[in-house]
């Protein structure tokens, strides 16, 4: 069986102390049986990661990740983070290649190829996103799009590499904007994401990793998103900010 994964995106939201309380917050709301089966990850800005990773220290099945990182170790990179501190800051998980950043940041599959080298090579766990502009889906090119950045992404890896991988399918036109994909686009581009895997890793890869689902969920869709067969967790943005909102997430898988 594999992994159900719910990862709250902060992105440049929460200042340290507003970050420590939604952690709070969070952990407050959420019964003592859950998350039964998913794994919760909470990626706040790099400012807070080490506090957040603290208030977490002593939670099973609650871990902190970044949403970002550089693909080299150390050196001159002025304002930039490694994944070696990302590490040293307690966290176990990194977001690479979301929308925003392959947008604002021009972000290129090549770098997020590197990326994932050094991320993995820490012992850190790559959330990769992939995911097509609107201009890309009705030109119906999406397919075509989706394959070039998850085989420029990650098809470097090694079998035993890729394992550890965790996939985020973000349709760019869902994120932030409310627009959700309905539960069959997303479930014929999860689909499409796990036979890509199977033709470059073979059956038991493809069945092991999770790909999850990011654009607008929240409590209203995520149920329904969450039942698709391979829909396997979500990637929240704005709903994430709001503790009740991401608990009630949880409780949907
Ligand atoms: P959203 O963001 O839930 O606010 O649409 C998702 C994401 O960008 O990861």
């Amino acid at each position: 069986m594999r992994k159900k994964i719910i990862a709250a995106n902060w992105k440049m939201n929460k200042t340290i102390n507003e970050s420590i309380h939604l952690v709070e917050e969070t952990l407050s709301l959420l019964p003592a049986d859950h998350p039964r089966d998913a794994v919760v990850i909470l990626c706040p800005p790099f400012i807070s990661l080490a506090k957040v990773s603290e208030a977490l220290q002593n939670n099973k099945k609650i871990f902190s990740g970044a949403q970002n990182c550089h693909w080299e170790n150390f050196g001159a990179y002025t304002g930039e983070i490694s994944a070696a501190m990302i590490k040293s800051a307690g966290a176990g998980y990194v977001i690479l290649g979301h929308s925003e950043r392959r947008q604002y940041f021009n972000e290129t599959n090549e770098q997020l190829a590197q990326k994932a080298n050094t991320v993995l090579s820490e012992g850190l766990i790559p959330i990769f996103c992939c995911g097509e502009p609107l201009n890309i889906r009705e030109s119906n090119t999406h397919f075509e799009l989706l394959q070039e950045q998850i085989t420029k992404g990650l098809f470097h890896l090694m079998e035993d590499e890729f394992r550890h991988v965790i996939i985020a399918y973000e349709p760019v036109w869902a994120i932030g904007t409310g627009k959700v994909a309905s539960e069959e686009q997303a479930q014929e581009m999860h689909e499409f994401i796990r036979h890509l895997i199977r033709k470059q890793y073979g059956e038991e890869v493809a069945g092991l990793t999770p790909i999850i689902y990011g654009g607008s969920m929240k409590p209203s869709n995520a149920r329904g998103l969450l039942s698709q067969p391979d829909v396997d967790g979500g990637l929240i943005g704005g709903a994430s900010l709001e503790a009740a909102d991401f608990v009630e997430i949880i409780k949907a898988v």
